[in-house]
């Protein structure tokens, strides 16, 4: 207990002095710091890459040997499908943090004019920050779907989850990365994606 005690005292007199020193030279107070990745980082680095072994998961393969479905089978095959899963499980949380930006200063759009400038990207993300919440939170429940479908080794929930992940994507980016494609829109008009 007298140990405990003497611990706080420690620390309080630390913090007095790291104050003194700090009042004395003038050191600006700490800001509280944007988060440092950006939505692309975020979908260059987990997202795209879980998104694209998911979407690989199942398959019908054609070859000189007939066609074969491929898909999870071995315990290996499924603990690699349930941790891309967790990866598109987390990566809303981190997406809609507060301060996030669309992209780095220099990035730049491939498809100007179709896609929007990060810029752009970002006047919407920044006015509307409840809509991002609302198709980051679809994806959040498909790959929640996966993960059930996962457990119980459902290879037919888990392909009825990847639709519904990728529905998520397109949902998401047709409406803050590529709102002006037309084409986009009406490919995802005849999937039926909301
Ligand atoms: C909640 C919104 C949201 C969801 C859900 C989402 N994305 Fe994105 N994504 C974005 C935004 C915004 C951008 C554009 C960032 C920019 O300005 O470069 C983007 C960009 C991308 C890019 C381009 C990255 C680059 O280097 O330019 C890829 C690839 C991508 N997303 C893949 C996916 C995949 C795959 C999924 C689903 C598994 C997904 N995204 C789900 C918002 C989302």
């Amino acid at each position: 207990m007298s140990n405990q005690n003497s611990g706080l005292v420690a620390v309080w007199v630390a913090g007095g002095l790291l104050v003194a020193v700090g009042a004395y030279t003038m050191i600006p107070p700490p800001k509280a710091t944007a988060p440092v990745q950006t939505i692309k980082d975020i979908m260059d680095s987990t997202v795209d890459p879980a998104g694209d072994f998911l979407f690989e998961s199942i398959q019908d393969i054609a070859d000189d040997k007939g066609v074969r479905r491929k898909q999870p089978t071995t315990d290996a095959d499924w603990a690699a499908v349930r941790k891309r899963l967790m990866d598109l499980y987390d990566a809303p949380t981190a997406l809609t943090a507060p301060g996030r930006k669309a992209a780095g200063p220099d990035d730049r759009s491939a498809a100007p004019g179709v896609e929007n400038e990060p810029w752009e990207t970002q006047v919407l993300l920044d006015s509307q920050h409840p809509i991002l919440v609302q198709k980051a939170e679809a994806l959040k429940q498909a790959a929640a779907l996966g993960l059930k479908a996962a457990d119980a080794r459902d290879v037919d929930g888990l392909f009825k989850a990847i639709v519904t992940i990728d529905h998520a994507c397109e949902s998401c980016h047709l409406h803050f990365w590529y709102p002006r494609d037309k084409r986009a829109q009406a490919a995802a008009r005849e999937e039926g994606v909301e």
